[in-house]
């Protein structure tokens, strides 16, 4: 078994902050130390594969490295009780993909607590279409219904609403009844982001107009926010009296160029989200409702696939901002 060999992408380091991707063979024994060994089916591209896979030290300190924040398949072999051979299970967050060989391999090995059962109401393929994206959003709904946000609460706002986090907040936020508006700069998406359940769709330049003043007119009862900078600003900015606002991402800026009169003034909370070292309980919480009352309706509808080979295409288009919903990587033979 050591000696077995799997495909997967490898990342290496040619020469300093020079990087190379290729599709080659690892070996079962190179994996790192673990009591869990997976037969990966699936995987899924996130922002922050394309940024491991590009050499980003800021997510991967050490090459040759095989990215891939996500993974479902099998378990091949467990050292303690809680799996047995066969069962079926997903990995997303912890330091799978950064550091620890990941999901773009047909193997990984891993703590057995990184692992969560797959959940019925949700095929393998399936988990990866939702993957750290769709969990992320899920994180998002569930802490703002913690802090009190209600669909009769008015508007809700998703930013970066075609991409991985943004297209699935959309789906859940609205077959939960909330009324969901969407930011994209991808005008042609309109008809795609009502498909999934937006009630209006505006473009960026709609939520930062006025953005300038202290404060601007309330809107949102609250919002999900992948973008960070000048367009997170904006939001808090128009939030109503008592909404609240989540915060994943900084696809547009890690800055927050703000005052504090949201928050003095109108109560506005601002909620980080981090999927990674997200704790147990939430974590089965989120899965279980993704699996059930959240299950978005056009799961299938938001997801491309690849293979292995495909990767780097996406990649590139992922780094540009130009995908549209997610991509499930295919690593069976
Ligand atoms: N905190 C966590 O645990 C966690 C977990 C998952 C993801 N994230 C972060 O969340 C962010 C989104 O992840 P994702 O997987 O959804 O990425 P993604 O699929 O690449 O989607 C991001 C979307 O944001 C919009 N966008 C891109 N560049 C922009 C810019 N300069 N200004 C405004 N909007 C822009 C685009 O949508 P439109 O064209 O529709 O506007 C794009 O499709 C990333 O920063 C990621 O690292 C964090």
């Amino acid at each position: 078994m050591p000696d077995q060999t799997f495909k997967a992408m490898i990342v290496e380091e040619t020469e300093p902050k020079k990087f190379t991707r290729r599709i080659g063979e690892r070996k079962i024994g190179d994996l790192p130390e673990g009591d869990l060994l997976i037969r990966v089916h699936y995987s899924s591209l996130n922002y922050k594969d394309a940024l491991s896979a590009t050499g980003n030290k800021g997510v991967t300190r050490n090459f040759p490295h095989t990215p891939g924040i996500d993974a479902a398949g099998e378990v091949v072999e467990c050292g303690s009780k809680k799996f047995i051979p066969g069962d079926q299970v997903l990995v997303t967050g912890y330091d799978l993909g950064m550091n620890t060989a990941g999901g773009f391999g047909q193997y990984i090995r891993i703590p057995c607590d990184w692992a969560v059962k797959l959940p019925s109401g949700l095929s393998l393929r399936e988990s990866m279409i939702i993957g750290t994206a769709g969990f992320t959003a899920g994180l998002s709904v569930l802490k703002l219904e913690q802090a009190g946000v209600r669909s009769c609460d008015g508007e809700i706002l998703v930013t970066g609403a075609t991409g991985g986090v943004g297209s699935i907040a959309v789906s859940i936020l609205a077959k939960q009844g909330y009324k969901v508006v969407a930011v994209t700069g991808k005008a042609s998406a309109a008809d795609y982001l009502k498909e999934l359940g937006a009630s209006e769709v505006i473009a960026r330049e709609a939520v930062l107009e006025g953005a300038e003043r202290p404060m601007m007119k309330e809107r949102w009862g609250g919002a999900v926010d992948v973008v960070g900078g000048d367009m997170l600003a904006a939001v808090l900015k128009s939030t109503r009296h008592g909404g609240a606002v989540t915060c994943c991402g900084l696809v547009g800026s890690p800055e927050l160029p703000m005052n504090v009169f949201p928050f003095i003034l109108r109560g506005v909370s601002l909620l980080g989200i981090d999927s990674v070292q997200c704790p147990r309980e939430p974590r089965l919480t989120v899965w279980d409702k993704l699996a059930g009352p959240w299950k978005p309706e056009h799961l299938e509808e938001t997801a491309g696939e690849c293979t292995l080979e495909g990767l780097e295409e996406k990649i590139q288009a992922i780094l540009k901002g130009e995908i549209k919903g997610r991509t499930v990587v295919n690593l069976q033979d």
